[in-house]
């Protein structure tokens, strides 16, 4: 009977119901927040003695490759602004807020020998101001932007990076671990490595595939090992925080189901997926055996005498096996996967999966060339998280959508929904997914997109001096999502005004 009252309520409400009738809701204790990094939205690049980034100097160096020329000097100025940022976490009714840290905003050099207190000093005010609020700070430490310094002495390539990356997480754990229950120590071992050092369009540019990314892969993932075991040693027992690891995880699957396909789309995720959870989750760590058998094969075929991926001793593997408390997914979007022949002149990552990717044409697009909405795909990684990897806790750390700049962004608020009713299923089904965080709180600087694509709940005006921020209708979708626990398709806000709910995001301040 109170099942039925339940249920008629919600229908009332407007409530989604899936085929089988029923409705499902996310439980109280479920946590959504919204996430920003700091290249991306802090703007004051060289200011109050701030070391300069790798993204500082590659989009220096590169202004052409930013088709609006806009690049991170300014951003949003959440330098300068990050109380009405806070404000805006408040007006959706978060639990958590997800920034990074600038390791050369703390460490201009790199080196622990030089910290630049005014760097501290602001992230001590941001977190202060959200905890003012009850909004949990969920930190990570590295988010693409390597002091300039390191890079100069290889960056992510040099095996001592795992070495400077434990030394600058000591100084933050140092300052803030009594304050801050959420750490992420690395995002996206795969868009730095795959990207920076692998190809040429992102920072660091490299552009060495098939060797400098594989090198960078080793060293980011023994990175992030050792400041998971620094932290379980030092601080976990005194302040009980998590640490985890954020990963891109999107969904493949094959084009058809013809052998070549299936296997071409189970090679791609060993890839996508494989070599970046296996070495923490699976049961033997390491990388997968497929993906180390098929690089050490094809790099004997080419001439080297060792396998171009690096292999990972006992001891490492050990070091990486179980570092993480959570998996922190960014998910996005989907792909089809195509087996292809095509020949590449040398050897690099793209010759050693052979792949084509592709989507279906019912897809929708985004204002990234690369985002299409397929909701589904969440489901499914979720099923084969659960299989492959034993059911690992996961936080989403990453969903989102882009537009031009526009107010009332239709589709991220249909792409919004249907990703929570497919989460909502996957959950159902076993996921153990404790929260959810929308990239973007606002529009930012989209790395050498600029702000071409806008990723925000909240529009940014990059125009005017003050960096003025206005809600979108997502963002109030959003809210009342939080504040429901369920999705209703047809809720319509009745204006674009958004206003703080007292008893949740204000309970301390009461
Ligand atoms: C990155 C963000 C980026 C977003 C949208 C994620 O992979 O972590 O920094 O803005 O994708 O492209």
């Amino acid at each position: 009977m109170e099942v039925l009252v339940i249920c008629l309520l919600l229908c009332v409400s407007g409530a989604y119901a899936y085929t089988d009738g029923r409705i499902r809701v996310f439980s109280d204790d479920f946590l959504f927040g919204a996430a920003t990094s700091a290249y991306q939205v802090e703007g004051a690049w060289d200011s109050d003695g701030k070391g300069e980034s790798i993204w500082d100097r590659f989009l220096h160096e590169h202004p052409k490759l930013i088709p609006d020329g806009r690049n991170g000097d300014v951003a949003c100025d959440s330098y300068h602004n990050y109380e009405r940022d806070v404000e805006m976490l408040r007006e959706l009714g978060v639990d958590h807020y997800r920034f990074s840290i600038s390791w050369p905003r703390i460490l201009p050099g790199g080196f622990s020998n030089k910290i630049n207190k005014k760097g501290l000093e602001y992230y001590d005010k941001l977190i202060d101001e959200l905890l003012k609020y009850n909004i949990k700070p969920m930190i990570t430490l590295y988010h693409f932007d390597l002091p300039q310094t390191l890079q100069d002495l290889g960056g992510w390539a040099n095996p001592l990076s795992v070495q400077w990356f434990e030394e600058y997480a000591k100084v933050v754990f140092e300052q803030f671990a009594h304050k801050v229950p959420y750490w992420i120590t690395i995002n996206q071992p795969s868009f730095i490595c795959v990207e920076g050092y692998g190809g040429k369009e992102n920072a660091p540019g490299i552009g060495s595939s098939g060797i400098g990314d594989y090198m960078c892969i080793k060293n980011v993932m023994l990175a992030h090992a050792k400041v998971y075991r620094l932290y379980e040693m030092e601080y976990k027992e005194k302040f009980k925080g998590s640490v985890g690891i954020s990963l891109s995880l999107n969904w493949a699957d094959p084009f058809t189901n013809s052998t070549e396909n299936v296997q071409a789309a189970d090679l791609y995720r060993d890839f996508t997926i494989g070599l970046y959870m296996n070495p923490i989750w699976s049961k033997d760590g390491d990388f997968p055996r497929t993906v180390k058998d098929l690089i050490l094969e094809r790099s004997k075929a080419q001439g080297y005498r060792h396998s171009r991926l690096p292999v990972l001793n006992p001891d490492e593997i050990t070091l990486l096996k179980g570092s993480a408390d959570f998996l922190g997914v960014n998910h996005y979007t989907t792909f089809l996967v195509k087996a292809t022949d095509q020949v590449y002149p040398n050897p690099s990552m793209d010759d050693d999966i052979g792949v084509e990717l592709t989507y279906r044409p019912e897809w929708k697009t985004s204002q990234s060339k690369w985002l299409r909405s397929a909701p589904y795909g969440i489901y499914k990684l979720c099923l084969h998280l659960n299989k492959v990897y034993d059911y690992p806790t996961m936080i989403i750390t990453e969903h989102g959508w882009s537009t031009k700049k526009l107010l009332k962004d239709n589709s991220r608020v249909k792409n919004m929904r249907e990703f929570f009713k497919a989460l909502l299923l996957g959950i159902e089904d076993g996921a153990r997914v404790k929260g959810y965080t929308a990239w973007s709180l606002m529009d930012n600087v989209e790395w050498a997109a600029g702000t071409s694509e806008r990723f925000g709940l909240y529009e940014v005006d990059f125009e005017s001096t003050e960096k003025t921020r206005a809600p979108r209708v997502s963002a109030l979708v959003y809210k009342r999502i939080i504040e429901k626990r369920f999705v209703e398709p047809d809720w319509k806000p009745d204006s674009l005004n958004i206003a703080i709910t007292k008893s949740k995001a204000n309970s301390k301040e009461l």
